[in-house]
């Protein structure tokens, strides 16, 4: 199939972007990595369904690689945010909302009894190891081989710019693997600071992993007995898998939890989580940011996590999530195709069994992208609550016809 869309905007842009952006674009929206059919630039969003540049529409299977949780320009949440902005935003202060939305997660969060806020997930991971340090007097941090935590210095997953000593204080054990984590932990001695830990095994490229249940009891277990944090970075899961901590359901509690991307919909918000033990660490690092105080992010991720709760959204992406997994195992099924389709629903990871090169992986997503099914070869998707059945649908006659093409090569 020729490509139907226009593409001349997004050219036009990228041509423009490649004479004063290095590289023509950085970091996890640049879309050089990608085939060529996907677009750079995007204009505008709605519900479960988002517009690039050109005017191309598009289900949105990414949710601006997770932020977007209740659907864009939610109406509830944008309309808090508005309110907020027409007091004010960046002031010499925070506003009230700062406390109201530290209460509300005290309360929504059960390991935690109090919130400071950020705006970047790297933020939140970093804070946590500097409070782990600051109230352990340890160094030591173990992290699984292979996980994303974030891009500064000491977990960048590309060393340019980087020195050894930015990562001189890491140790590493592998996901689900409590031997491996056992010996890091007697490696670090008595130094040890902090485990750190994904909900899951969601390692960019690779098929996901749900974590073993005695894993996580294994890792609450080795930091009791050394006086370790366990920390939990829900930065790409939380509140998409559960209105809690994502290792709620499985009844492990972590000291510090780092959240972004979701709790606020789309508006620029991280926060960290702790519990008393680690309060008077995080009273005596100084951590601070010319925007982290800003109100109207605030007041957006109060209606966010109202609007989670008043409509059941962790179910209504269950669901959708659910539909979307069977109909492309079943659609994979038809066409003799043997994929592997991982993690949870709400968060699900498609690849073709053998495609070493991810040859497969992407001339899908590339098909599939151009009859308006916005997913991603090397990452997991994101479904949002906002997704209807007429989505569904939608993206399912995309990847049908996306599947014809790879199994006809
Ligand atoms: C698990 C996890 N931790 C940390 C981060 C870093 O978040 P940010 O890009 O907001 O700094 C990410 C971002 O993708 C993430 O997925």
């Amino acid at each position: 199939m020729t490509d139907p869309r226009d593409r001349t905007c997004d050219t036009g842009l990228r041509k423009r972007a490649a004479a004063v952006i290095p590289g023509g674009m950085y970091g996890h929206q640049s879309a050089r990595p990608l085939p060529p059919e996907y677009p750079q630039f995007m204009r505008e969003g709605r519900g479960a369904r988002v517009w690039d540049a050109d005017g191309n529409q598009y289900v949105d299977l990414m949710c601006s690689y997770g932020p977007v949780v209740l659907g864009h320009r939610h109406p509830v949440v944008d309309a808090a945010a508005r309110a907020q902005a027409e007091l004010a935003d960046c002031q010499n202060g925070p506003g009230p909302a700062m406390v109201e939305l530290a209460e509300l997660l005290v309360a929504t969060v059960r390991h935690a009894d109090w919130a400071m806020f950020a705006k970047n997930g790297t933020d939140a991971t970093t804070m946590c190891a500097t409070i782990a340090r600051a109230a352990t007097g340890r160094k030591r941090m173990l992290v699984a081989h292979g996980a994303y935590h974030g891009a500064a210095p000491w977990c960048t997953p590309r060393p340019a710019g980087t020195t050894q000593e930015d990562r001189a204080n890491l140790g590493y054990y592998t996901f689900n693997d409590l031997a491996s984590a056992r010996s890091a932990v007697a490696e670090a001695g008595d130094d040890l600071a902090a485990i750190m830990v994904s909900p899951f095994r969601h390692d960019a490229g690779f098929d996901q992993e749900l974590v073993d249940p005695g894993f996580a009891m294994g890792l609450r277990e080795l930091c009791d007995a050394t006086g370790a944090a366990l920390i939990l970075d829900d930065v790409r899961c939380g509140f998409r898998l559960h209105l809690g901590s994502s290792w709620e359901p499985i009844g492990v509690d972590p000291d510090l939890s780092a959240w972004s991307k979701a709790i606020a919909n789309g508006y620029p918000l991280a926060a960290v989580l702790g519990n008393d033990r680690f309060r008077g660490g995080a009273s005596d690092v100084f951590v601070t940011g010319s925007f982290w105080f800003s109100a109207v992010a605030m007041a957006a991720g109060i209606a966010t996590i109202g609007a989670l709760a008043d409509e059941g959204a962790i179910e209504a992406m269950e669901r959708a999530g659910g539909l979307l997994r069977d109909g492309i195992r079943a659609q994979a099924k038809s066409h003799g195709l043997d994929v592997n389709y991982t993690g949870p629903v709400q968060m699900p990871y498609l690849t073709f069994a053998g495609d070493e090169n991810y040859a497969l992986g992407k001339l899908f997503a590339a098909e599939g992208i151009k009859r308006g099914a916005y997913i991603h070869p090397r990452h997991n998707w994101f479904v949002s609550a906002a997704m209807t059945d007429d989505d569904i649908a939608h993206v399912l006659r995309a990847t049908d016809e996306a599947f014809a093409v790879v199994k006809n090569g």
